[in-house]
């Protein structure tokens, strides 16, 4: 198997990587912006499991650039992790909005320009599975994260309508939904610790929710039941939480 890693030097991918490498034997392809980083992690997931990892240069956000950089992939991948995103400061988000047009475009509009790509190569070959990171957040929104919350929002849509197009051609798209991860992107916020795992453990359970071909992932497990208290609350009672 060869698979393709976009935003590779997540930590969460960074440690799904590794269960694909060692578990399916999977030869990597790792793709990220910070390539000193991700030339580290790539040796480092080599090491660790014998497989072959390469690293290539891909900003999302380059959006000129897509076709290009998967023309470029060769062999194709067998493959997709879309594991990019930008998480920022409610508050600040809702005063700049050139804030919060970054966190819509690497949230939503990066993925949903290099997967329209990649999906349009994998349903010509019939053949080829996505497994794609979005949020809980983008399951209800919220006061505290609603502009992040609505671009994953838009990706939890974007990859269920790539589930149901793909679906006749034998291609397999996963949405997976984290609750809170321990990873650079959630290093300064202040969140109950008790729901916070790390990121092998949300590994762990997007690799199980793929081999098993759930269509949609959450990681951990536990997050269904918060969200179904959470979706289903009258806006009555919403309204008057600070969640
Ligand atoms: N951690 C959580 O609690 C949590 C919860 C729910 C959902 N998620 C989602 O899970 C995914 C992984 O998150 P994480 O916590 O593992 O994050 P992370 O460790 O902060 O990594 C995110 C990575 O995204 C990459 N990235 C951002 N913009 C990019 C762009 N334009 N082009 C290419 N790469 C880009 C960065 O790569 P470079 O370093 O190369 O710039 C960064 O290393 C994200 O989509 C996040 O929104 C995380």
């Amino acid at each position: 198997m060869r698979l393709l890693v976009l935003g590779a030097n997540s930590d969460i991918a960074h440690a799904l990587a590794r269960l694909f490498a060692r578990r399916e034997r999977a030869e990597l392809v790792l793709a990220s912006r910070d390539m000193q980083r991700l030339e580290k992690r790539a040796r480092d997931v080599s090491v660790r499991t014998g497989v072959r990892a390469e690293a290539v240069f891909f900003d999302a956000c380059d959006f000129d650039s897509h076709e290009g950089f998967y023309a470029a992939i060769d062999p194709k991948p067998d493959g997709v992790v879309l594991a990019f995103g930008e998480f920022a400061d409610q508050a600040a988000a809702q005063k700049d909005f050139r804030l919060a047009h970054r966190i819509i475009e690497s949230n939503f509009t990066a993925a949903a320009g290099i997967l329209s790509v990649i999906a349009s190569d994998f349903e010509v070959r019939g053949h080829g599975f996505i497994v794609g990171i979005g949020s809980v957040a983008g399951l209800r929104g919220r006061q505290s994260n609603y502009i992040y919350g609505a671009a994953k929002a838009g990706l939890n849509v974007f990859l269920a309508g790539l589930r149901h197009r793909l679906f006749r051609r034998g291609v397999q798209v996963t949405t997976v939904l984290p609750g809170f991860v321990r990873t650079k992107m959630t290093e300064n916020l202040d969140l109950p610790q008790r729901l916070v795992v790390e990121p092998e453990a949300a590994a762990e359970a997007i690799y199980r929710g793929w081999k098993k071909k759930r269509p949609v992932v959450y990681a951990p497990g536990f997050w269904r039941w918060i969200m179904l208290i959470i979706r289903f609350m009258p806006e009555a009672v919403f309204n008057r939480t600070r969640l």
